[in-house]
């Protein structure tokens, strides 16, 4: 019997328990210790065997490890049929979360039982695949067509009440999940119940498949995987159960060699390795109870909100008792939305506002602060006078944070007697919804501090990354260097829409002229003003005409009119006809005769300028990582996870062919276009950014 299963015999009931931690993944030594556990019970003459896990959970799933390598004897599609076509009578005890394999093997079983906190799902769809052991086939037969969609398609944790609500379980116990699997099956026989193969359950009527397909691809911005399971669901409605399965199989198999699989794959396994930096490894990171924020604009009241979900109480610091009470008003605007999707209730609504909120004018009441984060406008002397004041006032040992965009945290902390203690957090807007947390650490800020960054930016469930310093960081500074070559090709020929147009077929949630609509064009007119007036470097390339639209007070969407005219009550623009005026009026200006972009041309300048600024940003240390970069962008800028981030995408379409791109382009605009040091390097030596992560 291998280790990975435990086998007992409690009289006619034999028990089956997985000890595989963390998360009793569905590996080869878990499925062989399923195969050899039935045996035995069969060969034991036991009248029922109980499945459950020890420690965490039940099965969360097959080993994501063992993906891609060549599938190891025995399969999981085949554990399941064995188990369904066991005559023993077959219990699922289920706790902790019963996901993609894991629901699989329970619906193989004949009976579920889960505690009352179990949550059970197919998430395969987050990884770029479907269920490939029955799970398409068996669930639409248990819970219906829709349900079974639903839980395909989304990959949504289903909580056991509602599993039960489904049909997807038979019973909810409290306890022990080995002691009331027990139960469930001692209840069973006595009741002479006979095993249940869901198999033998009719197929259930079928829906209009080719429209849930059309749906599932488009919802999903082009990700194949929910597509992939409508498919397979229709499968299940069609074909005898068994040519089901195999269709079912099939799909996943496809599904296994793409690039979305790998991205996703590498998106999952990223996200959980970003926080895991070897310099910070044993390094204890300082209590934080009590937060400071200075500034409760935009930011400021996002981070305080933040801040006061996760059980922090927070002191407000603003210029004056009015707008104190702006902040506050912020503040609780949002906790408004937290009340009506019942995060919190009327009670903890009032406790967060009145008592866990406190606001202030004065420094001193920042005296007790463990963290403070300042979020006052983006001015140098601004943000060093909040340093001195702070360093006056703030306890010995508490973090002083800057959410800065761009400005150089180790000339912010040389202002203070204590540059070992200030760090930059910098967040995303709105800071109480983006996942991103940019922990910046300065030439000064010492290991425990940037440790107290991470481990804030756990406590607020945000990803939280790396940065060293630099203008802009990891994510701004690469933002800027793609959106410049966005308008360098719209001075050249292309229309901002196509662009748009072409981003969000490649899976970003909004094109860069929409996202410019909604931060504001006003913000990057004050960046180009502030830029001219420290004199452009030589070689730059220049244009006025969206600098036109805002003298005449168009910003964007809280105008109504920017790069695309917005029409009340609708979220989406239509292109504002004025903006080709001023983009034909500046390229005449300026002597250029517009060139054809094809969709094909604009794609890959978009991303040669991401991935050769990214390559710029590792290649210097200012990410340690490729995937520190990845899990920028994906977390920070809408970038489509099934693309796995901009460097892990590089390394899948190829760096050779990237980098003679960007030589090319070189060749008409060497200013911009400098080919990244370590981008040069990885080609020549035939190594990939993939590479680098493992190190
Ligand atoms: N395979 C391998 N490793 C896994 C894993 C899996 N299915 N699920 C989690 N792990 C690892 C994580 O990488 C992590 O490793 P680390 O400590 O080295 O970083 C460790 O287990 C703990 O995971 P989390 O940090 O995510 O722990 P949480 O408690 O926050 O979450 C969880 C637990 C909800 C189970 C979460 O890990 C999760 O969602 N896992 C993936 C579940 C999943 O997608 N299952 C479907 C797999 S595909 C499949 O089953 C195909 C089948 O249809 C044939
Ligand atoms: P904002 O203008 O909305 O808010 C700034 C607030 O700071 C105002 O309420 C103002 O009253 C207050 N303030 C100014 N000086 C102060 C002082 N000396 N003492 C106390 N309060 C003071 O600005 P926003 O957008 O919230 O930005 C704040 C900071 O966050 C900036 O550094 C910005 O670069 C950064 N940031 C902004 C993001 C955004 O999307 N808006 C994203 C990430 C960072």
């Amino acid at each position: 019997m291998a280790d990975a299963m435990l086998y007992t015999l409690e009289g006619d009931i034999a028990v089956l328990g997985a000890q595989n931690p963390p998360v009793n993944a569905l590996g080869l030594a878990v499925r062989q210790g399923l195969m050899e556990g039935i045996a035995r019970a069969e060969a034991d003459g036991a009248k029922a065997l109980v499945i459950y896990g020890t420690g965490r959970t039940y099965f969360a799933g097959a080993d994501i490890r063992e993906f891609g390598k060549p599938p190891m004897d025995p399969y999981l599609p085949d554990v399941c049929l064995r188990l369904e076509a066991s005559p023993l009578i077959i219990v699922s005890a289920m706790h902790g979360t019963a996901l993609g394999g894991g629901l699989e093997v329970a619906l193989s079983t004949h009976y579920r039982i889960a505690v009352p906190s179990a949550r059970m799902g197919l998430p395969e769809v987050h990884l770029g695949l479907i269920p490939g052991a029955g799970g398409t086939v068996r669930l639409p037969r248990v819970a219906g067509v829709m349900a079974a969609l639903d839980m395909v398609t989304s990959g949504r944790h289903v909580p056991a009440a509602e599993a039960l609500d489904m049909g997807v379980i038979d019973r909810i116990a409290d306890g022990d999940p080995r002691e009331i699997g027990i139960a469930y099956a001692r209840d069973l026989i006595d009741s002479g119940a006979a095993p249940r193969p869901v198999s033998e359950l009719p197929a259930p009527e079928g829906i209009d498949f080719d429209a849930a397909y059309a749906a599932a691809l488009a919802k999903g911005r082009g990700q194949l995987s929910p597509a992939y399971g409508v498919r397979a669901v229709q499968g299940a409605c069609e074909l005898p159960f068994l040519d089901a399965l195999k269709r079912e199989r099939a799909l996943f198999s496809e599904l296994m060699e793409t690039d979305q699989r790998k991205g996703m794959i590498h998106a999952f396994f990223s996200e959980r390795a970003v926080s895991k930096l070897p310099e910070l490894e044993g390094v204890a990171p300082r209590d934080v109870q009590a937060l400071g924020v200075i500034g409760g604009g935009t930011m400021g009241a996002g981070i305080a909100t933040a801040a006061l979900l996760s059980g922090l109480s927070v002191v407000m610091l603003e210029m004056s008792p009015e707008a104190a009470q702006a902040a506050k008003d912020r503040i609780a605007g949002n906790l408004q939305g937290a009340l009506k999707r019942g995060k919190i209730d009327q009670a903890g609504f009032e406790h967060l506002t009145e008592k866990a909120l406190t606001l202030a004018t004065e420094y001193d009441a920042l005296a007790g602060a463990d963290l403070i984060i300042e979020a006052v406008f983006e001015e140098m002397a601004v943000k060093k006078e909040v340093f001195r004041k702070l360093d006056a006032v703030a306890k010995p040992g508490a973090v002083l944070a800057s959410n800065t965009s761009y400005l150089d945290i180790d000339e912010i902390a040389s202002v203070t007697s204590r540059p070992a203690d200030v760090l930059g957090l910098h967040f995303f807007s709105p800071a109480h919804v983006m996942k991103l947390l940019e922990v910046v650490v300065g030439e000064a800020t010492a290991p425990e501090v940037a440790a107290t960054g991470f481990a804030l930016g756990k406590r607020l469930k945000k990803i939280a990354v790396r940065s060293g310093v630099c203008d802009g960081f990891i994510g701004n500074r690469i933002l800027s260097t793609y959106r410049t070559a966005a308008d360098h090709m719209v001075l050249d020929g292309a229309s901002p829409y196509q662009i748009d147009k072409v981003m969000t077929d490649f899976g970003f949630a909004m094109g860069p002229f929409a996202v410019a609509d909604l931060a504001g064009l006003d913000i990057g007119w004050a960046v180009r003003k502030r830029k001219r007036a420290e004199g452009l470097p030589e070689g730059a390339r220049d244009s006025t005409y969206v600098d036109k639209l805002c003298e005449d007070g168009h910003f964007g969407q809280k105008t109504g009119t920017g790069f695309y005219i917005y029409e009340a009550g609708k979220r989406a623009g239509v292109p504002n006809p004025q903006v080709d005026d001023l983009i034909a009026a500046e390229r005449a200006e300026q002597g250029i005769t517009p060139q054809d972009f094809s969709d094909d041309d604009i794609l890959r300048r978009y991303m040669a300028a991401m991935v050769n600024e990214a390559a710029k940003v590792v290649g210097e240390g200012i990410a340690r990582r490729p995937l520190d970069v990845d899990m920028v962008l994906l977390f920070g800028y809408g970038f489509p996870r099934f693309n796995g981030g901009p460097l892990k995408w590089a390394d899948m379409v190829g760096l050779e062919g990237l980098l003679s791109d960007i030589k090319a382009y070189a060749e008409t605009d060497p200013h911009f276009w400098t080919p990244a040091p370590l981008l040069e390097q990885l080609v020549a030596e035939g190594r990939t950014f993939d590479d680098l992560n493992k190190g």
